[in-house]
């Protein structure tokens, strides 16, 4: 009998076909993981067509985006309909700011102008020349006749300094300079006397101190001189006006004087790494407005100064990577505001004071780094992983602290907070899956193996 056999031999081949690709689609589920992130760098980003050259031209319409920080609101929110001194207006242009909507009108372009409500002309107030071409040029003539400027920003301009006109000195309340400039000199700064703000920051500035900057500015309230390679020491003297210090990213060097704690408005002192070396004074409580107190990354020694407990409304506490030693007060799980509190990489020993109830009321907690200092273990879960040895009898630590911070574990440890069973079930699944392949490789040749065996069975039956 011939005719039954094709339909047969069909039928098996097919079921055959289908078993091949059973069997080769189970080792190929694993390999498509790792091919897919390989599929995607290859694609094209088209997002590099528009040029980030000069965005202060004219846009077809003026569009509300951009602009990080708001400029300060007109002295008066007048609707008054005159117009630009013409004069200023020749200035604007001469500095590459299209003009071709009024300045004047809120809000402006890119929100870099803002006018007073002077009569017969108004006057600019406030200037923000972002993104400046190189060819634009800084002219003397140009900037006294925006003299009546109360505040004047530069952000992402290369272009050369020259020295301001007398009148736009006596005028200015403040200055920034944000990547900008090329270089400065403290003194070129310390001429702009009447300042309330200064804000210079990713641009060198060669001065022997922030004295040199700030001395003669006697209505300073805030001021940040960061990432300048700024050298010298903190000043014995500073206004007592001063409500912000950032002098971070810089190379100042020295002890604190026992004179900053006079500083007795200061909200927010910044002196992240930097060189400065000693003890924070003990004094330190008498800065009774702080909020925010970074001394990270410098060389800093000694205790937590028991008057910090008394600075009631501290929030941000950043002391890491310093050389702070001895115990870690418990007053700190007392401080009602703290939010913000990092103690890693420092000499801390002895048992870590704080409780569950404490660390989860604070929205950011560090400690790791600390080799000598542990935790108690009926008090916190070594779920909390908090990358310090649990304690023994005696408040010295257990083991060695976890080594895990500095191998597999780093990419994990965002997530880490929850649950470190995660982790583990993670890994035993990527082990799994070369053993699913082995499975699936053999249930798809042993079923092969059979089928044929029991195609021979068959056709020879049928014979
Ligand atoms: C300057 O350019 C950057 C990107 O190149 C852009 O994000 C920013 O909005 C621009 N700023 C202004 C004021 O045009
Ligand atoms: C200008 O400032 C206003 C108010 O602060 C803001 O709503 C608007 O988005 C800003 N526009 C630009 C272009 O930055
Ligand atoms: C600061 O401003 C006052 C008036 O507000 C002026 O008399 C004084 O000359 C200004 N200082 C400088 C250095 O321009
Ligand atoms: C900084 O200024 C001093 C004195 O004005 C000068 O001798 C020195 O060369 C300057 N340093 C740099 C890096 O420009
Ligand atoms: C920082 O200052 C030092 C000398 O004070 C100088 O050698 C170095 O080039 C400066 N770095 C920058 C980025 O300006
Ligand atoms: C602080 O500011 C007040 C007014 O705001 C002023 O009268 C006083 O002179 C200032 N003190 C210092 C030390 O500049
Ligand atoms: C204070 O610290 C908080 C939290 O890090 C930060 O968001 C805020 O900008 C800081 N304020 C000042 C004035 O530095
Ligand atoms: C802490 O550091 C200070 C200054 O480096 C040192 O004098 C003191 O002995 C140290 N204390 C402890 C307990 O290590
Ligand atoms: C945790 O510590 C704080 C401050 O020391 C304390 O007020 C609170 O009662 C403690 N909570 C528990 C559950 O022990
Ligand atoms: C840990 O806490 C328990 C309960 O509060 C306490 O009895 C024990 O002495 C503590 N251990 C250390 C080393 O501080």
């Amino acid at each position: 009998m011939k005719p039954p056999l094709p339909p047969l031999f069909i039928l098996s081949i097919l079921l055959l076909l289908s078993t091949v690709n059973a069997a080769a689609s189970v080792p190929t589920k694993p390999t498509i993981i790792p091919a897919a992130p390989i599929e995607v760098p290859p694609t094209p980003s088209p997002t590099s067509a528009p040029s980030q050259a000069r965005p202060l031209l004219p846009p077809t319409s003026p569009s509300p985006s951009s602009s990080s920080s708001p400029p300060p609101p007109p002295p008066s929110s007048s609707s008054s309909s005159n117009s630009l001194d013409p004069k200023q207006l020749r200035a604007l242009q001469s500095l590459n700011i299209p003009t071709f909507k009024d300045p004047c009108k809120q809000p402006s372009l890119h929100n870099a102008t803002v006018c007073d409500s002077s009569e017969p002309f108004r006057h600019l107030v406030f200037l923000r020349l972002a993104n400046c071409s190189e060819d634009v040029a800084l002219s003397f003539t140009a900037l006294k006749s925006l003299s009546t400027l109360r505040s004047l920003e530069f952000v992402d301009c290369p272009i050369s300094p020259i020295r301001f006109p007398a009148d736009l000195v006596a005028s200015l309340r403040s200055f920034t300079c944000t990547n900008s400039l090329r270089r400065l000199t403290g003194v070129w700064l310390s001429r702009l006397e009447n300042l309330t703000d200064l804000s210079v920051s990713n641009v060198p500035v060669n001065a022997s101190g922030p004295f040199v900057i700030l001395g003669k500015m006697n209505i300073i309230k805030s001021v940040t001189v960061s990432n300048a390679n700024l050298t010298g020491f903190f000043p014995r003297h500073l206004n007592h006006n001063l409500t912000h210090i950032d002098f971070s990213g810089n190379t100042l060097k020295g002890k604190l004087p026992t004179s900053i704690t006079l500083l007795e408005n200061l909200e927010s002192l910044n002196l992240a790494s930097n060189s400065f070396t000693g003890e924070i004074p003990t004094s330190v409580g008498d800065l009774i407005s702080l909020q925010n107190l970074s001394l990270a990354s410098n060389s800093f020694s000694g205790s937590i100064p028991e008057s910090i407990s008394a600075i009631p409304g501290l929030v941000h506490l950043d002391l890491s990577s310093n050389q702070f030693n001895g115990t870690i007060p418990s007053f700190l799980s007392e401080m009602k505001s703290l939010k913000y509190l990092n103690l890693e990489n420092n000499q801390f020993h002895g048992v870590m004071p704080f409780n569950g109830s404490f660390l989860k009321r604070l929205e950011m907690f560090r400690i790791k780094g600390n080799s000598n200092l542990c935790y108690n273990h009926s008090i916190l879960s070594s779920k909390l992983k908090l990358g310090i040895a649990p304690c023994d009898r005696h408040g010295l630590p257990l083991s060695p602290p976890p080594a895990k911070d500095d191998s597999s574990a780093d990419e994990n440890s965002d997530y880490d907070d929850s649950d470190g069973d995660d982790s583990s079930t993670h890994h035993k699944e990527s082990h799994n899956g070369p053993n699913k392949v082995v499975l699936g490789v053999a249930i798809g040749l042993s079923s092969i193996i059979f089928l044929i065996i029991f195609l021979v069975c068959m056709s020879k039956c049928c014979r």
